[in-house]
C-alpha cells in the first residue's frame, strides 16, 4: 500500500510568493538583528479595526454568551442580515439588483478565488492577466489544469495576457481559446484600472465566445476616478459571464478578522459533458454547504456595521489616510526620476526598476540598503519582470521614512 501524492502539487513553482518573501525578510532580520526595517511588501492593512466595528463584533460576542441568543451553525451562505446589507450598498447604488441567494459570504477573496476553479472541468483553458495575482495560477497548478512550468516562467496550458507599459496595462484579447479569464481591477499586482469601455469590450468577448470571466474586485474601494467600474455588473450582460469577488481585508481591515464575499447570479450557465446548460449558482451552492460552514456570527456583525452611516465614514478615513501613503510613494519615486504607475485608484504602486535591474535584484538592495521590504515583480509572473511593487499599508510616517531612505539611495 502506499499513499500517492497529487503530482499536480510538483508542478507549482517554488514557494507561495509572500511567504517567501516572508522567509527572506526574516533571514535578513535573523543577521541583522539591529535593522529597522519598514515592510511595504505583502498587502497587509495597519489601521486598526475602527471603533463602530469594534462595538458590533464585541456587541455580537456578548450574544453568544447567552443562551438566549446564542447561535450555532448558521448558514453556509451567510446572515441575510449582511447579504442585504450588501447588495444594498455595494450594488444597489450602481444600478445592480441581486437577489440574497445570489451572494456568498465568504473567509475572503484568496480563498473564493482559489476555490471556485473547482467547479470547471479540468480541460478548460484558463487565462490570466501577467503579472497576476499569484493565487488564480498556484489554484489551478494544484488542479491538473496548467501542465508545467518552462525555463521561461510560463505554464503550458495557460493563456498569458501581458500588462506592461508598453500597452498601458490594458490586456489585450486572447489570440487562442480560451473559457475561464481571470480579471482583477483596479489590479493587484500593478495597481492600475480598466476604464467601463476597456471592461465592456471583456464581458463582450466571453458573451461571444462562451467564456467566463472571474472578476476579482478586492481594491475596488480605491476607486476615485469617475468611469472605472466599481463592480463588473455595471456593465451590460455581465451578470450572465462574470462572477465578482470582494472583500473586507483592505476596505475595512479584515486581513486577519476575515470576511469577504463572492457574487454568482443566477444567469451564469456552463456546459455538461454532453453539451448541455448547467447553472453555476447552485453549484457554487453545492460546494459551499459541503467544504464551508459560513463566516462566523461575531465577524459577519462586525462586516454589517461597515454599512452603517459612522461605519462608513470611519471606513473612508482609513481609505483617505491609505491614499495619502500612496501619493507620498508616487510622488517620491517620481522625484527620482522612476517611471511609476498604480497608487491612484489602488493602493499599490508599481515601479520600473533603474538600469533594468531584475526584480529579485532590486528587492535585495531596498531590503540591504533601504531596509525596505518589497514585492519583486517577478513573483507575479514573467511580465513583472524589472518591476517592484510597494503597498501604501504601512504607517503614514513609516512611508514618508521609507520613501527618504529610497530618495537617497545611488543606482
Ligand atoms: C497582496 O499583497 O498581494 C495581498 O495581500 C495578497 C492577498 O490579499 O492575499
Amino acid at each position: 500500500m502506499a499513499v500517492n501524492v497529487n503530482e499536480y502539487y510538483s508542478n507549482i513553482q517554488n514557494n507561495y510568493l509572500f511567504v517567501e518573501i516572508a522567509r527572506r525578510v526574516e533571514k535578513y532580520q535573523e543577521e541583522n538583528p539591529d535593522a529597522d526595517l519598514i515592510k511595504m511588501g505583502i498587502g497587509d492593512v495597519t489601521r486598526p479595526l475602527t471603533k463602530t466595528v469594534i462595538k458590533a463584533f464585541h456587541d455580537a460576542v456578548d450574544e453568544m454568551g447567552q443562551a438566549d441568543t446564542f447561535r450555532g451553525y448558521g448558514p453556509e451562505q451567510g446572515y441575510d442580515f449582511l447579504i442585504e446589507d450588501v447588495i444594498k450598498n455595494d450594488f444597489n447604488p450602481l444600478g445592480v439588483e441581486l437577489k440574497n441567494s445570489e451572494v456568498f459570504i465568504s473567509d475572503g477573496a484568496k480563498c473564493d478565488t482559489g476555490n471556485f476553479q473547482e467547479l470547471f472541468s479540468q480541460d478548460n483553458i484558463i487565462a490570466v492577466t501577467d503579472p497576476v495575482y499569484p493565487v488564480y495560477v498556484d489554484s489551478n497548478v494544484m488542479a491538473g489544469r496548467s501542465g508545467k512550468i518552462g525555463d521561461d516562467g510560463f505554464y503550458e496550458n495557460i493563456v498569458y495576457l501581458p500588462c506592461t507599459s508598453e500597452n498601458n496595462f490594458v490586456p489585450a484579447l486572447p489570440e487562442e481559446d480560451v473559457d475561464i479569464i481571470y480579471l482583477c481591477f483596479p489590479n493587484n499586482p500593478t495597481g492600475t484600472t480598466l476604464t467601463k469601455d476597456q471592461l465592456k469590450v471583456w464581458v463582450d468577448y466571453a458573451k461571444e465566445n462562451d467564456a467566463l470571466i472571474l472578476f476579482d474586485a478586492a481594491y475596488e474601494a480605491f476607486i476615485s476616478t469617475d468611469n472605472v467600474p466599481h463592480s463588473i455588473y455595471e456593465i451590460e450582460g455581465a451578470k450572465e459571464v462574470a462572477i465578482e469577488f470582494r472583500s473586507y481585508s483592505k476596505v475595512a481591515g479584515f486581513t486577519g478578522t476575515r470576511c469577504g464575499y463572492c457574487v454568482v447570479p443566477e444567469e451564469v450557465y456552463v456546459k455538461n459533458e454532453a453539451g448541455e446548460d448547467v447553472q453555476l449558482n447552485p453549484l457554487w451552492n453545492r460546494r459551499q454547504s459541503t467544504k464551508f460552514n459560513g463566516v462566523s456570527y461575531p465577524v459577519q456583525r462586525a462586516a454589517q456595521a461597515i454599512y452603517t452611516p459612522e461605519g462608513r465614514k470611519e471606513i473612508q478615513e482609513n481609505l483617505d489616510y491609505y491614499m495619502k501613503n500612496a501619493a507620498v510613494i508616487r510622488e517620491s519615486l517620481e522625484s527620482i526620476g522612476l517611471e511609476v504607475y498604480g497608487g491612484i485608484d489602488s493602493p499599490y504602486i508599481w515601479f520600473k526598476t533603474p538600469e533594468n535591474i531584475d526584480s529579485w535584484t532590486f528587492f535585495d538592495i531596498l531590503l540591504d540598503e533601504a531596509n525596505v521590504v518589497s514585492t519583486p515583480g517577478a513573483g507575479f509572473g514573467p511580465s513583472g519582470e524589472g518591476y517592484i511593487r510597494l503597498t501604501a499599508f504601512n504607517t503614514y510616517e513609516k512611508t514618508v521614512e521609507a520613501m527618504d531612505r529610497i530618495s537617497k539611495l545611488e543606482f
